[in-house]
This record gives C-alpha cells, sequence and structure tokens, in this order.
C-alpha cells in the first residue's frame, strides 16, 4: 500500500517500532570514523590503472572525480522534485513486486523483512533507454529527459571503469566489457526523510551490492553512506563533483576475489533529508560468472562455483538484505 512510503506519511515524532533494530545490530554512531578519506581517482590520471588496482584491493570502493557527467545537479534537482510531488502522484508507483522493472517503495523488501529501513526509493530500468523511459514517471515533466541524459552519461563512465578495472587486473582491456555481455544498467534514486531516532535505524542496513559494481551519487550536502574497511565503518562524505564507486559481488567472484566487495550501509540523521542516486551495472542475465584462467592459480585456487547472473539475482532477491553475504553461498566446497 502506497501509504507505507515515508514520503507520504506526516512527520514521524518517534521512530515507529518497526523500524527499531534490536540493540547488537545498531550503527553506534560515534563510533563511525569521521575524517579519514577513501581513495579518490582523476579519470585523466596517468597512473589510474594502478590507483584503481590499489583502491579496489583495499577498498572495494572509490571516489572519482573528472568523470565528465555534466547533468549532476539537475539529476539531483529532479530527484528531489519527485520525492516533493503530492502524495496520489507518487502512489500511482507504488509496488513492493521486487520484480517489477519500475516502482516506488520503502525500505528494501517489504514482503520479507521483519525490520524496517528509513528509505523511499524509485527503482528504474534503464538500459536500452527506449525500451523502459515510456514507463517512467512523466512527473515532473523534465524527469524522462534530465534522467535519460544522465543514464547516458553514467554509462559512458561504467564503460570506461570496467576498461580499466580490466587492465588493473592484467587482462586485455575488453575482457570485462565482452565477458559480462550486454550490460544492463539499474537506478535507484533513494530518499531518505529527516530521522527522529537515527540512532536505532538505518536508511539501508550493512549490504554489498549483487551487481558488477554500482556508480553513485550522493547529496552534496548531506552525509550519509559509510563503508566498512578493517572492521570499522568509515563516513564516505560527499565531495562535490565526485560519484562513488562501489565493488560489488560480481567483480569480487569474476576476480577469484583479489578485489573486493564494498560492504556499505546508509545512515540517516534528524536535520536533513538526504538524496542519493544509485546507478547499477549488471552482468546480463544469462552470463556465466566464472573468473578468467589466469586469475586461478597454485596460490589462489577457485573461490566460488560457476553460476549465472540470473541465479544470483533471483536468491539475492529471495533473502534479506542483511542477510548472510549472498555470495558466501556460491563458494566451492
Ligand atoms: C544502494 C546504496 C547508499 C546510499 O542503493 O545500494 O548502497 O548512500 N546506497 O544511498
Ligand atoms: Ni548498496
Amino acid at each position: 500500500m502506497a501509504n507505507q512510503l515515508l514520503s507520504i506519511a506526516p512527520r514521524h515524532v518517534s521512530l515507529p517500532e518497526n523500524y527499531v533494530r534490536p540493540e547488537p545490530q545498531r550503527p553506534r554512531l560515534h563510533e563511525v570514523i569521521a575524517g579519514t578519506s577513501i581513495p579518490t581517482i582523476d579519470l585523466n590520471s596517468p597512473d589510474i590503472i594502478d590507483e584503481v588496482a590499489d583502491a579496489c584491493t583495499s577498498h572495494g570502493c572509490f571516489l572519482v572525480v573528472n568523470h565528465g557527467v555534466e547533468s549532476v545537479p539537475e539529476m539531483l534537482e529532479v530527484s528531489s522534485e519527485f520525492f516533493d510531488l503530492p502524495a496520489e502522484e507518487k502512489a500511482k508507483h507504488y509496488s513492493d513486486d521486487p520484480m517489477k522493472k519500475m516502482r516506488l517503495s520503502t525500505s528494501s523488501n517489504v514482503r520479507t523483512e521483519t525490520v524496517r529501513n528509513w528509505r523511499d526509493y524509485l527503482r528504474l530500468h534503464c538500459y536500452p533507454l527506449e525500451e523502459f523511459v515510456p514507463s517512467w514517471p512523466s512527473n515532473p515533466p523534465s524527469f524522462k529527459r534530465v534522467v535519460s541524459t544522465y543514464c547516458r552519461e553514467v554509462r559512458q563512465v561504467g564503460m570506461q571503469i570496467l576498461r580499466v578495472i580490466s587492465l588493473s587486473l592484467e587482462l586485455e582491456e575488453e575482457y570485462l566489457v565482452k565477458i559480462l555481455g550486454e550490460l544492463e544498467q539499474h537506478m535507484a534514486i533513494n530518499y531518505y526523510p529527516r530521522c527522529p531516532q537515527p540512532e536505532l535505524t538505518y536508511g539501508l542496513p550493512p549490504h554489498t551490492d549483487p551487481n558488477a559494481f554500482t556508480i553513485l551519487l550522493q547529496d552534496p550536502s548531506v552525509p550519509g553512506l559509510q563503508v566498512l574497511k578493517d572492521g570499522h565503518w568509515i563516513a564516505v562524505d560527499p565531495q562535490p563533483n565526485a560519484l562513488v564507486i562501489n565493488i560489488g559481488d560480481q567483480l569480487q567472484a569474476l576476480s577469484n576475489g583479489r578485489y573486493k566487495s564494498a560492504w556499505h550501509r546508509a545512515v540517516v540523521n534528524s536535520d536533513k533529508e538526504r538524496i542519493s542516486v544509485a546507478s547499477f551495472v549488471c552482468p546480463c542475465k544469462s552470463v556465466v560468472i566464472n573468473p578468467p584462467e589466469k586469475l586461478i592459480t597454485n596460490g589462489s585456487p577457485a573461490v566460488y562455483k560457476s553460476y549465472t547472473y540470473d541465479e544470483y539475482y533471483t536468491k539475492f532477491w529471495s533473502r534479506n538484505l542483511d542477510d548472510e553475504h549472498c555470495l558466501e553461498l556460491f563458494k566451492r566446497e
């Protein structure tokens, strides 16, 4: 029911019971490490291959600057306009069916989860654009135009990153582009309202992304993304004009565990709502995920079974976001 959307409900003065995490699962915000930076990589850097190799091994996460995505300000603007629309307008798009290709929903998967997350999100499929844009919201009036432009620009960055990651694994430049097939591209426009008790809940609990990698645009004025590094949560404070790259489960599997799918979470705050735009770069569903021979050696035997991305994705959505790491279920005996 659409009235479950946080962006429709009246402002809460205390956190509803079904959002409260049991004590051991709470975010412990005072323990978060602030001010340590995660790697920032200039896409025009002459040393980009080494820089990406280091970042993918150490953090599974990095910021990119000089990415050429010019529609960033408009994309943030139209996202916030969308969540400001009247309730009836948003209700038209509501669904809790995770298989729907366009839906406005809340939390993560309200059909399976026991504790909710303090987030609404609009999920879109974005490739090929001609196929999906007609089903996107036509309000705000500029939505289709702005989001399509953003999707095209982000896809360019995604392809560039895949080529650099291939080279950084000492593979042929086109290796990952070829092996991942006609890449799917999905988007989640996340809306995290102000939360009366941010210590008790999450926008998104700790998780890794199930796809190849994610390109995340953060609200430049409101922090909320945190990444796990050596057992500590570190704040990835937004930097103007930077996009966050999060390595996902499929690049961890394809690199035979050399690159780490980053554990990350989104926390909320009581001062200001926050918007983020996650672009998920995904293998084609039929692709068999199997690392190249070159990355399987006596010293590093194959870690995961081979599987299709379709199998993985189905398994991922049948679970809860904060269950055991989905990739663990695909390990060799
Ligand atoms: C996601 C995600 C983080 C954020 O959408 O998968 O991790 O800061 N988002 O919104
Ligand atoms: Ni994520």
